[in-house]
């Protein structure tokens, strides 16, 4: 039985509305399992967040899906890590890849973001993974190595052991097309040796690594089974309470 307390969070990305997301919550709130056992959690949008927050119960918690990398300042439009402490979220994505696609995180911004979201006690899900040219290329381990270093820069031991990371190819993402249990374990593997040649050991060994990218019902125990997976990191699947339901359920069945 693997030592690491299993998570499997849901990336709402944009759908679901304040009423939606309330009526989900309402829905998954009795039946999540126990926190003793398996984290669980919502990425939503900032607006609603707090609403969720105030119905969350005693086991789901409310993660975003972003936030700045500065404490306070004129950046107009953005939501800082202390007004989402403030609210009572408790993680925080932090460089999906869709965010380095579409709004240009970099390395460093990310590494930025990491720092700021430990700063204000909020648990970051740091997201990696490699374009589809990357893969085919067969350079993914150098690829992801690389954003995972830039990524803890600085970061101390006992940040890096609250650390989520969450490995999700983005040819994976949306696609339907999921890695194998044997291509996500190979990466998630070697990014936990990256982890262990940066921290003490016992850090490496800690931190909970997740993998994301078409994450479904009928996947997710294969994948969740593998070694180093310690849950996953679900978008589509994670919007239908039944869906999302089951597989915190296979978490909870694997990790008993
Ligand atoms: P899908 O599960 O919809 O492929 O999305 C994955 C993802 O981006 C989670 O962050």
């Amino acid at each position: 039985m693997k030592m690491r307390k299993p998570i499997i969070a849901g990336n709402w990305k944009m759908p679901k509305n304040r009423d939606e997301a309330l009526q989900f919550i309402y829905n998954v709130n009795m039946n999540v399992p126990s926190r003793e056992y398996v984290e669980t959690a919502v990425c939503a949008q900032a607006p609603i967040l707090r609403d969720l927050v105030k119905r969350q119960g005693d086991h789901l918690r409310i993660g975003a899906q972003n936030m700045h990398q500065k404490t306070e300042g004129a950046f107009t439009g953005e939501v800082s890590a202390a007004v989402l402490k403030n609210i009572g979220v408790t993680y925080v994505i932090i460089g999906h890849s869709e965010r380095r696609e579409h709004f240009y995180e970099t390395d460093e911004l990310v590494n930025q973001k990491l720092h700021q979201a430990f700063r204000h006690g909020l648990t970051p899900i740091l997201c990696v993974g490699e374009p589809l040219e990357v893969r085919e290329e067969g350079t993914t381990e150098e690829y992801v190595k690389k954003q995972v270093q830039k990524a803890l820069k600085g970061l101390g031991d006992e940040q890096v052991r609250d650390l989520i990371v969450a490995y999700e190819p983005i040819w994976a993402i949306g696609t339907g097309k999921t890695a194998s249990s044997e291509q996500a374990e190979e990466t998630i593997a070697m990014i936990r040796k990256t982890l262990s040649t940066l921290y003490d050991g016992g850090v490496a060994d800690a931190v909970r690594i997740l993998y994301g990218g078409s994450v479904k019902t009928h996947n997710i125990e294969e994948l969740l089974q593998e070694e180093n997976i310690d849950g996953a990191l679900v978008g589509g699947a994670s919007l239908k309470t039944k869906d999302f339901l089951a597989m915190c359920e296979t978490a909870q069945k694997l990790k008993a």
